[in-house]
């Protein structure tokens, strides 16, 4: 018997360590949530019918989010500004899926407007009666460096990442909790792990989301049907770049780079819906090496900043030479 045992630990052990290994040389996300996706529920199942609120849906990962939430027979609202973006992306939904015009909800906002956010969310909740899924996906970026920045900008990412953020939430959690059930999903990166050359302010709203979000879940353990979830992307094929912060508020920035390097939208966004439909807490959602650096980071701090250094000066010295810092990492930048 104990033959046996030692026998099929010998050949177990080296098997799911060497799977386990395969998962992580080929795979774009962490472990759990690439087992979510091999062997967990499906989004098609769990999410037909559910009500969903999107917001930054205009654009991006949240357009992306529109349609293959509309795909799986989701209910949804899409926030924005833009609201002429907002109807495109619901006739394309509509197009594309078996959803009724009643089924999708524009519903224009502007996340720096705090005052607007009650009012939206008792039309989100009085349109379809409830809200399942918060997706609070909304946000800017930044490509520039601290010295040469106003401190307008550092106010100005707080305000629509952290702050806005933190609004929405605050206006549907009582909603959630008064159902005993719904999920809040928030849109970090990986930068809100790990620091990045060029967006120290960008950096500081999703540290300040991750601090923010990790805490709001203890505080809600006597709901168990209650999901706090963080995605933390690295980077996503998307108009983020376009549309950054740069050294003043309205200053655009110069050369938004390609978007080869980049994880397509929808593998983004088809595992955040994986996780999602899986109640996976935390998904790193990265290719190769941003998610070999994510781990490294976790746990072995000393080693990544010695990594970190060598990038961050590569790609600081590539900005301020005006090329393109964001496939600068490890692609040869292109001069013209
Ligand atoms: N793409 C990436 O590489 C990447 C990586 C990690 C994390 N993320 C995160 O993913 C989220 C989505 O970004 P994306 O990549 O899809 O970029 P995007 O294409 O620029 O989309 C950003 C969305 O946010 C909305 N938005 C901006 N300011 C807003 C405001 N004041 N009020 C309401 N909505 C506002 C935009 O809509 P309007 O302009 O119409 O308002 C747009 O729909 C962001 O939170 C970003 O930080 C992206």
């Amino acid at each position: 018997m104990d033959c046996c045992i030692i026998f099929a630990l010998w050949y177990f052990v080296p098997l799911v360590l060497l799977i386990h290994l395969l998962f992580f040389i080929f795979g774009d996300a962490d472990f759990a949530l690439l087992w979510a996706s091999l062997v967990g529920h499906k989004p098609e199942d769990k999410l037909k019918g559910l009500v969903v609120w999107v917001t930054g849906a205009s654009s991006g990962i949240g357009e992306e989010l529109a349609y293959q939430l509309s795909k799986c027979g989701s209910r949804l609202i899409l926030s924005a500004r833009r609201e002429e973006e907002l109807k495109r992306v619901k006739r394309n939904c509509l197009e594309y899926s078996n959803l009724q015009d009643d089924d999708i909800l524009v519903l224009p906002l502007d996340l720096l407007e705090r005052a607007s956010h009650e009012e939206k969310t008792k039309a989100a909740i009085q349109h379809f009666g409830h809200i399942d899924i918060l997706i609070n996906n909304g946000g800017r970026s930044q490509r520039s460096l601290f010295l040469e920045t106003s401190v307008d900008v550092y106010k100005a990412l707080m305000e629509l990442n952290f702050l806005g953020t933190v609004s929405i939430t605050k206006h549907v959690l009582p909603h959630m909790i008064q159902r005993a059930t719904g999920s809040i999903v928030t849109v970090s990166s990986v930068a809100g792990l790990a620091g990045v050359p060029l967006g120290t302010g960008y950096s500081s709203s999703k540290h300040a989301l991750q601090g923010f979000f990790n805490s709001l879940r203890t505080e809600l353990t006597s709901y168990p049907k209650l999901v706090i979830s963080t995605v933390c992307p690295g980077p996503v094929q998307s108009k983020i770049v376009h549309n950054a912060f740069t050294e003043e508020l309205n200053k655009p920035l110069a050369t938004a780079g390609d978007q080869e390097h980049k994880m397509s939208t929808s593998r983004c966004v088809r595992l955040m819906l994986v996780g999602i439909a899986n109640n996976v807490k935390e998904m790193w959602i990265a290719q190769q090496p941003f998610l070999l650096f994510h781990y490294v980071w976790q746990y072995t701090p000393t080693f990544a900043w010695f990594v970190t250094n060598i990038l961050a000066k590569k790609r600081v010295q590539n900005f301020k030479a005006g090329l393109d810092a964001d496939s600068s990492y490890f692609t040869k930048p292109k001069t013209s």
